[in-house]
C-alpha cells in the first residue's frame, strides 16, 4: 500500500515568496505527499505575483495576512478552515524580518523600534498564530506545527543581529506552547534549525555568501539544502513522528556539533 504521507491532511503554509523560499520547497513536498493547504503572505508578495505560480501548481488559495496583525490572523484561520473544509492539521511558520539587518545597523547600536518589530514579526507571530487557532478551535487534534530557526538562537553569530534574539524567543515559544498543545490537543510543535540557504531573507544579511561557504566547509555533510528542510518538515507533519514535540531539530549537515574541520583549518593557514 503506497499511501502518501500527508493524504487527508489540511494545512496553512506561511512565507513562500519565490522558488528559493524554504516554505516554497516545503509546499511543493507537502503537495507531492497529498496534503491540501492554503498559502499565506503579505499583500505586497501577492502583488509581486510569483506566489500565484505556486498556488496554481499546488491547487491552493492564497490568503493575504500580515503575520504580525491579530485581525489578519483571525481571518486567515476562518478562511482557511472554510476553504479546506475542516480544522488545520499542520502549520508551517516560515517568516522573518529585521529592519536592523535591512538597514545594516551594527548590533551595539540597534534601533529599538526595529528590534521590537523583529520580535513581533519573527517570533511573537508564532504565538499569535497558535493562540488564535487555539481560541477559534481551528487546530485539529494530533496536528503538527513546524517553525524555522537558526543556531544563532544559542550561539553568537555577529551578522545575525537582533534576529538571534527573535530565534531564541521562537524556540522558547516552541517549548512553552508545546506543553499546552500537547496536553490539551495532542498537537506537536518543533523548530527546524536550518543550514544557511540562499533565500531572499538570507541574502539580505551582510556577509551571507562568505558565511555560506564557511558553514559548507565546517559541516561534515555540507550545508543541508532547502529540499532536505522540506523533507524534514513533511516528516514532522506526518504521523511517522507522533512522539516528537517541543524540540529544536538541527537540519544543518552536522554544523552544530562540529568544532573545527580540516578544510577550514587548511584554508585559514593558507590564507596567512
Ligand atoms: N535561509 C536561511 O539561511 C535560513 C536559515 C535558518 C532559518 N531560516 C528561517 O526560515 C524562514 C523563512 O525564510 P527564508 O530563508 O525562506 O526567506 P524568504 O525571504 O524566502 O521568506 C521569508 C518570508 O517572510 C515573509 N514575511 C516577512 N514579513 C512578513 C509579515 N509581516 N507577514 C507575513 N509574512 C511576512 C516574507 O514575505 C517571506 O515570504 C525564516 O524564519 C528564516 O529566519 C532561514
Amino acid at each position: 500500500m503506497n499511501q502518501k504521507l500527508l493524504e487527508g491532511k489540511r494545512g496553512i503554509i506561511t512565507g513562500a515568496l519565490n522558488s528559493s523560499s524554504l516554505a516554497w520547497k516545503a509546499a511543493e513536498r507537502c503537495y507531492q505527499e497529498g496534503a491540501k493547504f492554503v498559502l499565506t503572505n503579505t499583500a505586497y508578495v501577492l502583488e509581486k505575483g510569483e506566489i500565484k505560480n505556486l498556488a496554481q501548481k499546488t491547487g491552493s488559495e492564497v490568503i493575504v495576512a500580515d503575520i504580525s496583525n491579530s485581525e489578519d490572523i483571525k481571518k486567515l484561520f476562518q478562511k482557511s478552515t472554510e476553504n479546506l473544509g475542516g480544522k488545520i492539521d499542520f502549520l508551517l511558520h516560515s517568516v522573518a524580518m529585521s529592519y536592523n539587518i535591512k538597514d545594516g545597523l551594527p548590533y551595539p547600536g540597534l534601533n529599538y523600534d526595529y528590534f521590537l518589530k523583529t520580535i513581533e514579526i519573527s517570533a511573537l507571530s508564532l504565538h499569535k498564530l497558535l493562540s488564535t487557532g487555539w481560541r477559534l478551535g481551528a487546530l485539529a487534534e494530533e496536528g503538527s506545527v513546524v517553525t524555522l530557526s537558526y543556531i544563532a538562537a544559542q550561539r553568537a553569530f555577529p551578522f545575525y543581529s537582533d534576529m538571534a534574539e527573535a530565534k531564541a524567543i521562537l524556540e522558547s515559544i516552541v517549548r512553552s506552547f508545546g506543553y499546552y498543545l500537547g496536553k490539551e490537543k495532542k498537537i506537536r510543535i518543533n523548530a527546524i534549525s536550518q543550514s544557511p540557504s540562499k533565500t531572499v531573507a538570507a541574502r539580505g544579511i551582510k556577509g551571507f555568501e562568505d558565511f555560506y561557504e564557511y558553514a559548507q566547509a565546517i559541516s561534515p555533510l555540507g550545508n543541508a539544502p532547502a529540499e532536505s528542510c522540506a523533507d524534514l518538515a513533511v516528516a514532522l507533519f506526518s504521523d511517522l513522528t507522533r512522539g516528537v514535540t517541543m524540540q529544536t531539530i538541527y537540519n544543518d549537515g552536522g554544523f552544530s556539533s562540529t568544532g573545527a574541520s580540516e578544510e577550514v583549518i587548511k584554508r585559514f593557514i593558507r590564507g596567512k
